[in-house]
């Protein structure tokens, strides 16, 4: 048994913008690396601003993506290996949740038809009867049930309940790795936190560990047990999430934490996002350099190494603030 359930191992993607020939590369996701252990399950989320690389990073670890650098390495098994590729047993152990559930259903079928399929055709149950029990069980989880749910369309739900029927969809198959991309952004604001309380009741229940992605800060730091902030590609800063919250060490994850609004509030709109955003994709140095109040010139000569701050935490900044705090 592999000590890690997932290891992403410097990973980058690069997409060629504007056309082949006077097109640029946008490096998405820039040699980010993290894990989750096997023996603990975890939420672990991935924050940053709009267009940072968090569904690109998320593409990836869900193979709609091939990196370009790097590897992943999901139960002990590499990605770049094909051979070892079983692609029922990886829909089996990674199930994804997306941001909007009425995209999720298609208005035509009822939503239990999702359910039975995903029991019936990966085998989770053998008959008709068999998929009752499970798609029923999975519906419970979420507090919902069949009788509730079956013969309905999408639109018959509000987000939130239909949110939690993806959810249960993604529970039939007693995932290890949940990766949920924006699910709570599309979601009514008094919904949101109903939606991440599941989240850590399923982490605890099923020993599932989640990959929640956001721009959702407060509802990130409610839930998290470990968060890692990308910026522009990069992962700045990534560790255990009261720690992290308690004192931040990289100057962004520290304006960010300025900002955290209430529950549900959006915090996109109070960071300003430069008109650079191309040029800053493209830094040889510091990618928060033009941004950050403590930058020096070092900031604006290289790219800052990845720190490790001891207790599982990693910062990528030539002068992270705990450290400095430590110093002063
Ligand atoms: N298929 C693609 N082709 C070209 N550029 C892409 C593609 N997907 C994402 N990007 C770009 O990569 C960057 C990261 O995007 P994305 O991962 O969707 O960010 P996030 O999910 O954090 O908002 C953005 O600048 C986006 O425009
Ligand atoms: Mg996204």
């Amino acid at each position: 048994m592999a000590d890690k359930l997932l290891e992403v191992k410097g990973v980058s993607k690069i997409f060629r913008v504007g056309g082949m020939l006077r097109g640029k590369k946008l490096v998405a996701v820039d040699n980010v690396s993290l894990s989750i252990d096997d023996d603990k399950p975890v939420i672990l989320s991935i924050v940053g601003e709009s267009g940072c690389g968090k569904s690109t990073l998320c593409k990836m670890i869900l193979r709609l993506h091939n990196p370009d650098m790097g590897d992943i390495v999901l139960d002990g098994k590499s990605y770049a290996d094909k051979k070892s590729y079983d692609p029922k047993q990886f829909k089996l152990d990674v199930q994804p949740i997306f941001q909007n559930p009425y995209e999720s259903f298609s208005a035509r079928k009822t939503v239990d038809t999702y359910l039975y399929n995903t029991a019936l055709r990966l085998g989770i149950a053998k008959n008709r009867a068999e998929a009752d029990k499970v798609v029923d069980e999975a519906l419970k989880s979420v507090g919902m049930s069949l009788a509730v749910v079956k013969g309905k369309y999408a639109t018959q739900f509000s987000g939130g309940e239909l949110q939690r029927v993806s959810i249960a969809r993604a529970l039939i198959t007693r995932p290890k790795l949940i990766i949920a991309d924006e699910p709570v952004a599309a979601i009514d604001a008094s919904m949101k936190m109903n939606i991440v309380n599941l989240f850590k009741e399923l982490r605890d229940k099923y020993k599932i560990s989640f990959i929640y992605i956001t721009h959702d800060l407060s509802t990130a730091y409610y839930v998290s047990d470990y968060i890692a902030t990308l910026y522009r590609g990069c992962l700045i800063e990534y560790g255990p999430a009261k720690q992290i919250m308690d004192n931040p060490a990289h100057p962004y994850t520290e304006l960010l934490m300025s900002s955290v609004p209430r529950v549900g509030d959006k915090w996109e709109k109070e960071i300003a996002m430069p008109d650079m955003e191309g040029k800053e994709y493209a830094v040889e140095y510091c990618k928060f350099a033009p941004r950050c109040p403590y930058a020096t010139d070092e900031c604006r000569q290289k790219r800052p190494d990845a720190t490790d701050m001891g207790n599982g935490r990693m910062v990528l900044c030539c002068h992270p603030l705990c450290q400095q705090t430590k110093e002063a």
